[in-house]
C-alpha cells in the first residue's frame, strides 16, 4: 500500500501560517519596558528587529532613512535604473552621521585672505573653516574667534598667520564616545579626522554629535546603515559592473531578491555577485528545509559575506504567486523549516521572515518560530514615507501599494527576472490601494509594542528566549475567537 500522496497531506506537513497558531503564555518577572528586541544581522545589532520590504512602492531612501534612525533597516528597491539606485544608496548613506564627509567640509587654503575666509563663514553660517594645503593636508584650524577686531588686519592678512596651527584631531573609525570625549576633554567645537599621511578624512562637530535617535542603525564610521535589492543575474557588461562597484560603495548589505532562490541559476548568478562586491549578503527568498540546507551546506557562499536567509514564498498581502502556480511557503512554514536547517549545521547567518504579517501579533509568532528579523510591505506602503501620493477614494486617504510580480511593476522591466523570465504574461503580484497611515514612526510604535507586549506575556525577556516559546495550533473556532466577535459589526475581521 502506498501512502505517498496521503503523506503528502498528513498533519506534520501542515503548511501552517499566522492565523493558525498562538504562542502559549507563561511566567513572566518583569515588564514590557525590559524586554530585549534587539537583533543582529552579520557584525550589525538592530535595535529594531524590523525591515522595510525592497518594493517600489514601499522603501526608496525616505523610508531606508526613517527605518534606520528608528533602529530599523529599509531594504532599498531595485525596480529602476543603476543610475537611480545610486542615487538612493548615496542619498542613504550621506543622510545623518556624526561625521561630515571630506568632500563636504568646509575648507580653506592657508594663503587665502581673511576677508574671503570670512564671507565663505557668514554665507554659508558656519563657525570655522579647516586649513588645507594643496595635497588636502591639514595646517591649521580658522574659526570666528580667529578673526582679527583691527579692521586693516582683516582686510590684508592671510589665513596662515592668524589660524590655529596645533590641531587636535582623531584618526579614522573612532567612535562617537571617543570624539565626544576628545571634545569636551578640549572645549572644542570641531574635531577633523585626519589620517596617517595627515590627509583630511571627515570633521565631527560637537553639534553634529547630540543624539536625535539613539536607537539608529549605523556602520561604524557612524553613517546610516544602507541596504539594496540586487538581482542574482550578474551583469556581462563592464559597464554594468563598474556601476555595481561604485554603488556598492555606499551599501552595506545587498538583499538577493528573487521570489524563489532555490535556483541553479541565481545561485551561481549570485557567486559571482559576491566575488565582484564587497558588502555582505542577504540570499533569498526560501520557504524550505532543504532549501536552506542546500545553500547552507552545498553552495560554497562566502562565508565570511553570507549573513542572511530571507524566507517566505507566495504569503505577502499582494502576491498571487501561490494562486497562480499552485505553490508556496507561506511565511510562518518557511521560518520554522529554515530556522531547523540554520540550527542543525550551526550556522551563524540571520533568518528574516519575510511578507504576511497582518497584525502586530503576528510578529511574535514568527520570532517564536526561529526568525531574527522580520520584513514587511504591508505594515509600511501605507506611510508618509513610503513613495508615491497620497489619494482619496471615497472620502478615504490611500496609497498605492503594489507587488513587484504585478503587470504595473514588472513593466519597468528591471524587475522580470524576479520572478521566471520566460512567462512574461502571468503576473504573481496585484497592485491596489492601502489606506493612508501616517507618519512611520507610529505604525512602528504599535510594532514594537506589540512584540514587547507578546514577549512579555510568554516570558521571554530577548528574542533569544522568544525562540522557545511553546506554539498550539488553533482550531477553526479558536480563530474566530481569538479576535473581536458577536459584536454589531464594527471590529468583525
Ligand atoms: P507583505 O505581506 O508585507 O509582503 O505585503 C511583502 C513581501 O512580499 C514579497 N513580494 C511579492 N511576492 N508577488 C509575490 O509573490 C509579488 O508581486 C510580490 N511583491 C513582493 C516580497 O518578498 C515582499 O517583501
Amino acid at each position: 500500500m502506498s501512502y505517498y500522496y496521503r503523506e503528502k497531506i498528513h498533519y506534520k506537513e501542515l503548511i501552517a501560517t499566522f492565523d493558525d497558531i498562538l504562542i502559549l503564555p507563561g511566567f513572566t518577572e518583569f515588564k514590557p519596558g525590559d524586554v530585549d528586541i534587539t537583533s543582529k544581522l552579520g557584525p550589525y545589532t538592530l535595535n529594531l528587529p524590523i525591515l522595510s520590504a525592497a518594493m517600489d512602492t514601499v522603501t526608496e531612501e525616505e523610508m531606508a532613512i526613517k527605518m534606520a534612525l528608528y533602529g530599523g533597516l529599509g531594504v532599498l528597491h531595485r525596480n529602476c535604473s543603476y543610475e537611480r539606485q545610486l542615487e538612493m544608496v548615496r542619498i542613504v548613506k550621506r543622510a545623518r552621521s556624526f561625521v561630515i564627509d571630506a568632500e563636504h567640509i568646509a575648507k580653506i587654503k592657508p594663503e587665502d585672505s581673511l576677508s574671503k575666509a570670512k564671507y565663505i563663514m557668514d554665507t554659508y553660517n558656519i563657525s570655522g573653516l579647516v586649513v588645507v594645503n594643496d595635497n588636502n593636508r591639514v595646517c591649521g584650524i580658522f574659526t570666528k574667534r580667529d578673526i582679527p577686531f583691527i579692521p586693516a588686519d582683516l582686510k590684508n592678512g592671510k589665513v596662515k598667520d592668524y589660524m590655529t596651527k596645533d590641531v587636535i584631531s582623531i584618526k579614522p573609525g573612532v567612535s562617537r564616545e571617543e570624539a565626544l570625549k576628545v571634545l569636551y576633554e578640549n572645549r572644542i567645537e570641531k574635531l577633523p579626522i585626519i589620517d596617517d599621511n595627515g590627509v583630511l578624512k571627515g570633521l565631527i562637530t560637537k553639534k553634529d554629535l547630540t543624539p536625535q535617535f539613539p536607537l539608529a542603525s549605523k556602520d561604524s564610521e557612524g553613517h546610516l546603515l544602507c541596504a539594496l535589492a540586487l538581482s542574482p543575474k550578474f551583469p556581462e557588461s563592464m559597464e554594468a559592473q563598474n556601476y555595481l562597484k561604485e554603488i556598492d560603495k555606499y551599501v552595506d548589505i545587498f538583499f538577493i531578491d528573487v521570489a524563489d532562490f532555490h535556483k541553479k541559476v541565481d545561485i551561481e548568478g549570485t557567486l559571482k555577485l559576491m566575488e565582484l562586491l564587497d558588502s555582505y549578503f542577504v540570499l533569498g527568498n526560501i520557504g524550505t528545509y532543504e532549501a536552506a540546507e542546500y545553500i547552507l551546506t552545498k553552495c560554497d557562499f562566502n562565508q565570511e559575506k553570507f549573513i542572511g536567509l530571507k524566507v517566505g514564498l507566495g504569503s505577502g498581502s499582494i502576491c498571487s504567486t501561490s494562486i497562480q502556480t499552485g505553490v508556496g511557503a507561506p511565511t510562518l512554514f518557511a521560518t520554522a523549516q529554515v530556522a531547523d536547517a540554520i540550527d542543525t549545521y550551526g550556522s551563524k547567518v540571520s533568518l528574516i521572515a519575510d511578507g504576511g504579517f497582518k497584525h502586530p501579533g503576528d510578529l511574535p509568532k514568527a520570532f517564536a518560530v526561529g526568525a531574527d528579523l522580520i520584513m514587511s510591505g504591508h505594515f509600511f506602503a501605507g506611510c508618509t514615507e513610503s513613495p508615491g501620493y497620497v489619494d482619496t477614494i471615497q472620502g478615504r486617504k490611500v496609497k498605492v501599494y503594489r507587488g513587484m510580480g504585478s503587470k504595473e511593476a514588472r513593466s519597468s522591466g528591471f524587475v522580470s527576472d524576479r520572478y521566471s523570465e520566460d512567462s512574461k504574461t502571468l503576473p504573481e503580484g496585484v497592485s491596489d490601494y492601502v489606506p493612508f497611515v501616517g507618519d512611520l514612526s507610529g505604525v512602528l510604535t504599535t510594532l514594537k509594542e506589540g512584540l514587547k507586549n507578546g514577549m512579555t506575556y510568554v516570558g521571554a525577556k530577548n528574542i533569544k528566549k522568544m525562540k522557545k516559546a511553546k506554539i498550539g495550533i488553533v482550531s477553526y473556532a479558536g480563530q474566530r475567537e481569538a479576535r473581536p466577535h458577536d459584536l454589531l459589526g464594527r471590529f468583525e475581521w
